[in-house]
């Protein structure tokens, strides 16, 4: 049986940062779900909510009869009306005041509360089966990893597919994490040719993303097969789900799973255990925390599922992925090495596949080009480049062109999102 916490309901009328207003409430152990304004008043009482919040920009409003739906139930009712993008603490506040005064709230909602009532949820739904789960070494699969131990332990079989285009090191200090941290069944598929040989001459973008996309798919669902579990772990967090709800276009208001592993094969019919998918990112860390898995691991940077690439343009070969792989590590080294790597949000290599003319030891050279992207962003819907100090770029720069056999030249990306987007591909 699923346990549920004394739950206030944000209702999205159109209010652009409705997710970091339920995230604040939180703050204050409350916990907070958020539904489109098209919900169902059935499928809103499932969630036994003790208070509704009505959430609008400024801009908008409206919407008279769904109002009086939500008045209809009877429940406690508060309407608040953000400006997109400013600060919201005294609004936050009058939430705060309006769930516990008039919902009657306690602020029960504690992250470690949250981690037995999870490992008793996973027991219940698990019995004594066998659970499979993909491990990419990113927070969200890593964090489900720790819960799924500590709840079940030796039922659990973790997979971690090596796909040639990992950054430097990465496939060596997962395991080398998890062993030490977690005495865990967890198997490595090195599938590096696979992938490399089918991406062989593929210059097109979408296409290299699709045939990853594929081939994890198929690679892991052959290492899943052996382990006959019937059940599958997913990462999916909060705002997967929530990132999946049209704000009007869904009129029963039914919370779709978003499928962090879609596209397995009809014959492998898993039932999906997703321990953290009422969980917002930075819950999601601290939960990490909590179960002991090292900042190492909960603080990196978000890594796109096609790994590096994307950040390869063109076709990739093994040689010129090998420059981008150190390029990489050179970049992300000097970011920690100075303190920035923590102030930014993403700091990353980028290989083009142009050659330009240079000079290393008096000799003329022609070699490709790296490009740096260091970006800051709330949401990754859009974001802000970071002006990173002239000095960090010029020792990230020296290095690249000193230690990176075949780069001679290092460029600075200044453009934000839009019209960039964050990844070149
Ligand atoms: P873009 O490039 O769309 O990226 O501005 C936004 C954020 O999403 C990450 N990203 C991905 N993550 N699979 C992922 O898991 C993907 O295919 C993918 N593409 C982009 C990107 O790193 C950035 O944080």
């Amino acid at each position: 049986m699923k346990q549920t916490p004394e739950t206030v309901v944000l209702l999205n009328f159109g209010c652009r940062d409705i997710q970091q207003l339920a995230r604040a409430i939180r703050d204050q152990h409350i916990y907070t779900m958020v539904m489109p304004y098209t919900v169902s008043c059935e499928r809103l009482l499932q969630e036994k909510p003790v208070g509704l919040i009505i959430c609008s920009d400024s801009a908008t409003c409206g919407q008279p009869a769904a109002r009086e739906k939500f008045r209809e139930t009877g429940l406690p009712l508060f309407e608040l009306s953000l400006t997109a993008g400013q600060d919201y603490t005294a609004q936050v506040a009058a939430a705060v005041d309006f769930c516990c005064r008039e919902c009657s709230c306690r602020k029960s909602w504690r992250l470690d509360k949250f981690i037995d009532e999870a490992v008793a949820d996973i027991r219940s739904q698990v019995g004594s089966e066998r659970v499979v789960l993909g491990l990419s070494g990113g927070v969200d699969s890593s964090v489900v990893a720790a819960l799924l131990q500590r709840a079940i332990g030796k039922q659990l079989t973790c997979v971690f597919v090596n796909n040639g285009l990992l950054r430097k090191n990465e496939p060596e200090t997962v395991q080398e994490i998890f062993a030490r941290n977690f005495a865990m069944d967890l198997r490595y598929v090195d599938a590096s040719d696979r992938f490399l040989d089918k991406l062989q001459g593929i210059s097109d973008p979408e296409q290299k993303r699709k045939i990853i996309g594929k081939e994890f798919i198929d690679v892991f669902a052959e290492a899943a097969a052996e382990t006959n579990a019937p059940f599958l772990g997913q990462g999916t967090i909060y705002p997967d789900i929530l990132e999946s709800i049209p704000l009007d276009g869904n009129p029963a208001g039914v919370i779709k799973s978003h499928h962090n592993v879609g596209g397995l094969p009809e014959d492998l019919k898993f039932q999906l255990v997703e321990p953290v998918e009422r969980l917002f990112k930075d819950e999601v860390r601290q939960v990490g925390r909590m179960l002991g898995l090292p900042g190492e691991l909960l603080d990196r940077h978000p890594f796109p599922g096609p790994s590096l690439g994307v950040r390869h343009l063109g076709a990739i070969k093994r040689e010129t992925l090998a420059m981008l792989r150190e390029a990489d590590a050179i970049v992300t080294e000097e970011l920690l090495k100075s303190g920035w790597y923590h102030k930014t949000w993403q700091s990353f290599a980028v290989f083009l596949p142009v050659k330009t003319v240079g000079m290393k030891n008096h000799q003329r050279t022609y070699d490709y080009v790296i490009a740096l992207r260091s970006i800051n962003t709330v949401d990754a819907m859009t974001a802000q480049i970071v002006r990173l100090p002239w000095e960090l770029i010029d020792s990230i720069t020296a290095r690249i062109v000193n230690e990176v056999k075949g780069i001679n030249r290092v460029v600075y990306d200044t453009t934000p999102k839009p019209p960039g987007t964050i990844e070149w591909e």
